[in-house]
């Protein structure tokens, strides 16, 4: 009922193209092999009809009888044919590994092609130039200072320090006092938050003060101390504790005159004695300042002054 079609198989190229070159490189052996045999055969020939028979006896070239001439030359091509079968073809011959070449490089192309298909069937093409004229777009406009990177609104920057009744902060580059509660306090505080100092009153800690962010102001380019961040203006530290609620400007004398116009509140320990020192507090103008808070903290076995806690605000 059906008629049987007969297939032709299918031969792999691959296999095809190995099977041509073992076909001609046998091809090219024989004819080297009988190319071979000739020459023996030929050889004998002329030595006979040479030396026996006697033919062209009488001619010679630089002394040597035709025979051997010709023998010599025979078997120069010999040794070229041999060459060229075993050596220059020995591996599978140049056209043979360009062709080789050319092939894996048409299947890559190919494969290429198929992995681009895919990628822009997931991705399309319109929408990827849309994205990406779309990012150029942003990254050319003018960058809108947006309200993270201004400072807080409800920032407060506040100024901490304990000063003598005459406004004394310390001596010889040390506090002139030994008040373990107000250090106590000062930890309290200040931990989690960033501390502003002068390089000075950074230099006076034996080691960076733990769980705060050290920002020293210095005028000097090239201070790099460990386990503090260097700035050169109080603008500059501010603007680094930009996302802190609550930094806190630590002193010494020079830094806290900065600070009286940067800050919004005065944490100020008020300790009940007149003081020899050599850096001292600014005076805080009533007239821009009020105090909100006040607590007092008597003289003890611990406390050799009597001191005050006093917050103040800006008006
Ligand atoms: N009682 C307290 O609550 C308290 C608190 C803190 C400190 N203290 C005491 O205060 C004393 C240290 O205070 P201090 O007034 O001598 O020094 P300081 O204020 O700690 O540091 C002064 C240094 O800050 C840098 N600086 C100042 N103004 C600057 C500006 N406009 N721009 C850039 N950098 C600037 C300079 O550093 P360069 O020289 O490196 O340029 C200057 O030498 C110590 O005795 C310390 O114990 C007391």
């Amino acid at each position: 009922m059906f008629s049987k079609r007969k297939e032709t198989p299918q031969i792999d190229p691959v296999q095809r193209e190995l099977y041509e070159h073992a076909r001609k490189r046998t091809v090219q052996k024989k004819r080297l092999f009988q190319h071979f045999i000739v020459f023996l055969v030929g050889s004998i020939f002329l030595i006979i009809l040479n030396l026996l028979i006697g033919v062209g006896k009488e001619i010679t070239f630089f002394g040597l009888d035709w025979y051997v001439i010709v023998v010599i030359c025979w078997a120069f091509l010999l040794v070229l044919h041999f060459c060229n079968v075993w050596l220059f073809h020995k591996f599978m011959g140049a056209e043979w590994t360009s062709n080789q070449m050319e092939r894996l490089i048409a299947k890559q192309k190919a494969e290429i092609a198929l992995i681009q298909k895919d990628v822009d069937l997931m991705y399309p093409k319109d929408e990827l130039i849309k994205k990406k004229e779309k990012f150029i777009k942003q990254q050319q406009q003018p960058k809108v200072v947006e309200e993270t990177i201004k400072p807080m609104l409800n920032r407060k920057i506040t100024m901490i320090a304990a000063a003598g009744e005459n406004n004394a902060l310390g001596k010889d580059n040390d506090l002139v006092w030994h008040l373990p509660d107000d250090f106590k306090r000062f930890k309290q505080l200040t931990t989690g938050h960033h501390i502003i100092m002068g390089r000075k009153t950074f230099e006076t800690f034996p080691k960076p003060l733990p769980n705060r962010v050290h920002v020293v102001i210095t005028r000097n380019e090239n201070y790099k101390p460990e386990g503090a961040l260097v700035v050169h203006s109080m603008d500059a530290a501010l603007e680094i504790a930009k996302d802190d609620p609550q930094p806190f400007i630590i002193g010494g004398g020079e830094i806290y005159k900065i600070g009286m116009e940067y800050a919004d509140c005065i944490e100020l320990t008020r300790v009940h004695g007149i003081f020899e020192a050599d850096t001292f507090f600014p005076d805080i103008d009533t007239e821009a300042w009020i105090i909100e808070n006040r607590e007092l903290h008597g003289a003890d076995e611990r406390h050799e002054f009597g001191f005050t806690y006093l917050t103040y605000k800006k008006k």
